[in-house]
């Protein structure tokens, strides 16, 4: 058995960072950034970010004892970008921890822990994806975090591991590249403003900026469109690093940047002489969302838009009410027609006996339920009447932003289905406008009345 010389072992080892990489772990180190150690990485494919994360993520491991975790947004990512991966020069990235050092090594659990009595200190080193293993954190003090491609992570389970983040000592860093202007984007934009968080950005793409760090030729981008390998938005988005390109797999980011482009996301378009029609994703006891809609012609404004969860349809009642409209007709999902549990009676009904107790229009559609794709066709086909108040619809506005189906990195292909999160109420609900009137019936649909090819289907 080879035997090793613990004098010239180093950790991690054969690495040696590059400028940018050492620039941004000589700041984390930095007497400057002692109390609070976070460092948010805007950073291009293929620039190293998990090699050197993880580098760093082992030098630390090895020098003070702790838990320490590095997350991806699913374990199957986790598993390759990191546990398995084999680097340029043929070596893997888990040799960077000599041998000698492991105590113990688990596949199954992708764990490792650093040996006691050679360095002197008691690390572990766990790598998961938050799709399996959101609670993972919970409970345990981490040491440092790593949360890899976090554009790309579920928002919701990164809010429950915020506490541990932010606990006294625990440093972590957070690398990506952009995945339109979403949670990722927004960090960002606050991080850069802050002294606190040390924050790198490059991009790939564009050799005259300052910012630029050699990844490939430009004629390998060329390529790569040419041969219909990717398209300049996703070079832009995955090499330029640029926020604006709407996100992998998003349903209607071009529809709304060409919306603010036209001003059809002004300040007041309320018109007191016209009705207002609801719609409605309606989760009793969950989520629901409403959009509230006048039409003049070919013109369909949204006026507002209302969101909350957990609450009883009383409670939408009085939203209603407050909100003082003069209403025409509430439009709800095919679901409305089934009957409640304990009352015996359908949503719609229910709903329907409440509005007759105010003064407000108890006029209630209930929609026939349509495939979801249709929907969202039907969505994008009228997009471009779509006007919405600035202020009233903000919220909803960045839920249809970030409505979207998630990419398979792997297979290279879209997930058929959109990704079922806080973004799809409001998705599902403007979804109600489109089929109100577009299609009676989902035969009308597919005899091509509407027909949008959509461009995401043709990786699909
Ligand atoms: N400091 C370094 N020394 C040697 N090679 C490096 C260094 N940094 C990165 N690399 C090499 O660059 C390649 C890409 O690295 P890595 O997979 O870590 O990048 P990434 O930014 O996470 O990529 P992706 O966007 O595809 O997830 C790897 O083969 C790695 O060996
Ligand atoms: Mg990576």
């Amino acid at each position: 058995m080879e035997r090793f010389n613990m004098d010239t072992l180093t950790v991690p080892h054969n690495f040696i960072p590059r400028d940018y990489q050492l620039d941004v772990f000589k700041e984390l180190d930095s007497k400057r950034h002692l109390d609070e150690r976070k460092a948010l990485l805007v950073w291009p494919r293929q620039i190293g970010k998990d090699t050197s994360c993880f580098a760093y993520m082992c030098k630390e491991a090895c020098q003070v004892s702790g838990n320490y975790f590095y997350i991806f947004p699913t374990a199957e990512e986790a598993k390759r970008a990191l546990w398995t991966k084999v680097l340029e020069d043929g070596t893997k990235l888990l040799d960077m921890i000599p041998e000698p050092f492991i105590g113990r090594i688990s596949n199954q659990e992708m764990s490792i822990t650093i040996s006691k009595d050679k360095l002197g200190v008691s690390s572990t080193i766990q790598v998961l994806g938050l799709d399996r293993n959101p609670n993972a954190i919970r409970g345990v003090t981490p040491m440092g975090v790593v949360l890899s491609e976090f554009a790309f992570s579920d928002v919701e389970a990164y809010r429950a591991l915020l506490p541990a983040l932010r606990r006294k000592g625990c440093w972590h860093i957070i690398n990506s590249t952009p995945n339109g202007r979403n949670h990722f984007y927004n960090l960002f934009l606050g991080a850069k403003e802050s002294p606190k968080w040390i924050v790198s950005f490059k991009q790939a793409l564009y050799p005259d900026r300052p910012n630029y760090v050699h990844v490939h030729p430009q004629d390998y981008f060329e390529d790569q469109v040419k041969t219909g390998m990717t398209t300049w938005d996703d070079i832009e988005r995955e090499y330029g690093c640029n926020f604006t390109v709407g996100m992998k797999g998003a349903y209607y980011a071009d529809q709304i940047e060409q919306a603010y482009k036209e001003d059809r996301i002004t300040d007041v378009i309320y018109n007191d002489v016209l009705t207002v029609d609801t719609f409605w994703d309606l989760g009793v006891d969950d989520s629901t969302a409403i959009w509230f809609r006048q039409k003049s012609g070919n013109k369909i404004s949204f006026v507002d838009y209302y969101e909350d969860n957990g609450k009883n349809l009383q409670h939408y009642i009085k939203v209603l009410e407050a909100k003082g409209y003069n209403y025409g007709t509430h439009y709800l999902p095919h679901d409305a027609r089934q009957r409640n549990i304990q009352s015996g009676m359908a949503t719609a009904d229910m709903f329907e006996d409440m509005l007759r107790q105010t003064q407000m229009s108890a006029n209630v559609e209930v929609l026939d339920r349509l495939p979801v794709q249709d929907g969202i066709n039907a969505v994008r086909s009228r997009f471009s009447r779509y006007h919405f108040d600035a202020g009233a619809c903000l919220v909803g506005i960045k839920r249809l932003e970030l409505y979207h189906r998630r990419y398979d990195k792997k297979r290279q292909v879209f997930i058929k289905e959109p990704v079922h999160d806080g973004s799809s109420h409001a998705a599902d609900a403007i979804r109600m406008e489109a089929i109100s009137e577009d299609i009676t019936s989902a035969d009308q649909f597919n005899s091509g009345r509407v027909s949008v090819i959509s461009d995401y289907d043709l990786f699909a």
